[in-house]
């Protein structure tokens, strides 16, 4: 196969990476836009192995037809809830293959050559086993904590941050003599591939449970940076190219993670959030509604908007909500649903709920663009929402959680809140909303509240 092919293929692939990434910024077009990828992906595949001359192919679909039956399993088994934990083994598998990848480039193609490495080859086998080290056991890390396999919360001790910098530092120093002194069996290089996967452990159990989507976001871009680094190791253009656009698409990610909580990335790496609850107790009268009353209020709507938020993954209540939606609008009511960019526990946690449930997009509002609209909006209805309707974050500079933009829902006229119990959400703040004189609380498991409220319309 002609250079010139291979390199014509894996810019069709790199186009159709690009134009599927672009596909995932909207609901209406992200089903496709995966669909792209995967098959510029598949032509890569092909490609790189036909033209390697790869003939011994046993293993290699023995291994796809195993990674494909994994794959099937966990996306028909693991639930929408579990799905972070997912993503954080899916970046770790990321980080453990460019690792490996890396590893194997030392031996170069022939075995018995092991020993010529170049200065280039061993400093890009030293970031991708350094940076793919770092992201396996900083994501094996991270799924513990959502899994809550070991303490979500944030572990912090004297002298930490000077551990992790010393780390680091005793990284690079080894990865500076590796690439003066390259060789396969290297200790430098064992001492590499130590200190990486500890630093990834090191550099992620101070961050609290709150903060692991952010956490695996970053290591998703860093399991691409691997791959890129990698992708130099053995030569290979494609996996250059998809190593930085996984990079890039994660950093901004993060960023937009970020800036929803109003929070750099720093504060969320290294302050050890939630380690210290330094919280304003909120007190007051709530007041209970029964879904009979809360029927008759919603009945003589004319605007209601719904605020998801993790409750409703937990309670699997998409499904009936949009019934409720649609109830609503026979009913001649304007009906919204406010999407806060980290209700939940992943980016577009809500969106994929609410799609899986085929609520129309154009019902879906940011909470930037709904919240001016407030203040005519007769029923709020919180379903399993918390962090992200709690005024403390706009009003008490106190609260760990200020500056965190909001849905503004104690603007509404009346605001419904679903939950279960007084209990506080992810941040383990109290939430003054709830004592709101315009609050009416609903308490039940979300998906038997608004089942409760579609039997008294019908
Ligand atoms: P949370 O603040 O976590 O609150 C969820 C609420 O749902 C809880 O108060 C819980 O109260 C209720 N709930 C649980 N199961 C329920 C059920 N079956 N029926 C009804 N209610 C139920 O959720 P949120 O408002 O979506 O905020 C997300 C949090 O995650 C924020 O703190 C955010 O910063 C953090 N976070 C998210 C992301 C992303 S990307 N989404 C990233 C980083 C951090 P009860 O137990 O009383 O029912």
């Amino acid at each position: 196969m002609s250079a010139l092919f291979v390199n014509l293929a894996y810019i069709v692939a790199a186009v159709m990476f690009i134009f599927g990434l672009r596909m995932l910024s909207s609901p209406a077009t992200a089903r496709s836009g995966n669909a792209l990828s995967s098959g510029g992906m598949l032509i890569a595949i092909v490609v790189t192995l036909l033209s390697k001359g790869i003939v011994e192919f046993h293993w290699i679909a023995i291994a796809a037809a195993a990674g494909a039956l994994v794959g099937a399993l966990a996306s028909r088994l693991v639930a929408m809830t579990s799905m972070p934990e997912m993503v954080a083994l899916f970046n770790g598998s990321g980080g453990i293959a460019s690792l490996l990848v890396g590893w194997a480039a030392l031996f170069g193609a022939d075995p018995n050559s092991a020993g010529a490495v170049t200065p280039f080859t061993a400093v890009t086998v030293f970031l991708s086993v350094m940076i793919g080290g770092v992201t396996f056991s900083g994501s094996l890390v991270a799924w513990a904590k959502l899994a809550e396999v070991v303490p979500s919360g944030a572990i912090v001790f004297v002298g930490q941050r000077v551990i992790n910098a010393a780390l680091l530092g005793g990284l690079v120093l080894c990865g500076v003599l590796f690439a003066l002194l390259p060789a396969p069996d290297s200790p430098l290089f064992y001492a590499i591939l130590g200190l990486a996967v500890l630093l990834g452990v090191m550099a992620v159990i101070p961050i609290g449970g709150a903060d692991m989507p952010v956490v695996i976001s970053l290591l998703n871009s860093y399991s691409g940076l691997a791959a890129c680094a990698a992708g130099f190791a053995i030569n290979n253009n494609i996996l250059i190219v998809s190593g930085s656009l996984v990079g890039a698409a994660g950093i901004i990610l993060t960023n937009i993670m970020c800036k929803a909580m109003n929070r750099s990335l720093t504060n969320v790496l290294f302050s050890g959030f939630g380690a210290v609850k330094t919280v304003t107790k909120v007190e007051g009268d709530v007041k209970p509604i029964v879904a009979e009353d809360a029927y008759l209020i919603l009945e003589a709507a004319s605007a209601v908007t719904f605020v998801p938020g993790y409750g409703m993954a937990v309670a699997q209540a998409q499904h009936v909500v949009r019934e409720l939606g649609e109830i609503l609008e026979a009913n001649g009511c304007e009906v919204s649903y406010a999407i806060h960019p980290v209700a939940g526990r992943m980016p577009g946690h809500m969106n994929v709920l609410l799609a899986e449930a085929n609520v129309p997009y154009d019902q879906l509002v940011e909470s930037d663009d709904i919240n001016p609209r407030m203040p005519n909006v007769d029923v709020a209805v919180v379903i399993g929402a918390n962090d992200v309707v709690n005024p403390a974050a706009r009003d008490d500079d106190a609260s760990p959680i200020y500056g965190m933009p909001i849905v503004n829902v104690d603007h509404a006229r009346t605001v419904f809140v679903l939950k279960r119990s007084m209990a506080s959400g992810f941040a383990g703040v109290d939430n003054p909303l709830f004592f709101g004189t315009n609050t009416r609380m609903l308490f039940g498991d979300a998906k038997a509240s608004i089942s409760a409220l579609i039997s008294e319309f019908k």
